[in-house]
């Protein structure tokens, strides 16, 4: 049987691409209702993907899934972190900002991070998984795909930045590409008849 899940967001990119990572399970997924906003309060990507998942359930009173994302610089001491949807204006200001902190430091080291968060219609948490992509920040943007913090963002094995890989090679490393896998594995023992 299909069951409702809702995605804690309202950003529809956000919603297809959680289509694509659960084509085959058995949930239809639906953005949340516009005005039901979520404050990113959290001071981790895992609390802030649990805030909106359970806010948005106990909301709808429905099952409702959120991730929250972002990229960890190790010179930085891990900013901009959780606030890197936050660090500038446009992905360009956000981009700018990031090289000239980093300024000509030989430490490039850097991970995108993301949280996958599913509660049930009561706001209790009854899944989570999170993922990593290591890789280095480049001195100056190379490609035009993807979105953020893209086009700087180098990973060596792949000899690419995520701006210039396809959207399945993306998926194929990415952050966002393994919390989905694991989050996949653990679906099946996941008690849905709440
Ligand atoms: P959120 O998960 O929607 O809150 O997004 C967090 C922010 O982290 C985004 O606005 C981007 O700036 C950045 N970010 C998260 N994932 C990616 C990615 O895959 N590529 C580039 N930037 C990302």
């Amino acid at each position: 049987m299909t069951k409702l899940l809702i995605v804690a967001t309202g950003n529809p990119g956000k919603l297809r691409e959680m289509q694509t990572y659960l084509a085959d399970s058995d949930w239809e997924l639906t953005l949340k209702p516009e005005e039901l906003e979520i404050e990113e309060t959290g001071d981790t990507f895992a609390a802030n993907a649990c805030l909106k998942a359970s806010q948005v359930a106990q909301a709808t009173g429905s099952w409702a899934i959120a991730d929250d994302s972002g990229l960890q610089v190790d010179a930085l001491q891990g900013a901009p972190g959780v606030y890197s949807a936050r660090y500038g204006k446009t992905d360009s200001d956000r981009i700018a900002r990031l090289l000239k902190e980093l300024g000509d430091t030989p430490n490039r080291q850097a991970q995108f991070v993301c949280a996958v968060a599913i509660a049930r219609p009561d706001g209790i948490i009854a899944l989570q998984s999170e993922g990593y992509c290591r890789g280095e920040i480049l001195h100056a943007p190379r490609g035009h795909g993807g979105f953020g913090y893209d086009p700087v963002f180098y990973v060596p094995e792949t000899h690419l930045t995520f701006a210039e890989m396809t959207p399945e090679v993306k998926r194929s490393v990415s952050h966002r590409g393994k919390a989905f896998v694991d989050l996949l594995q653990k679906l099946p023992h996941l008690n849905n008849n709440y």
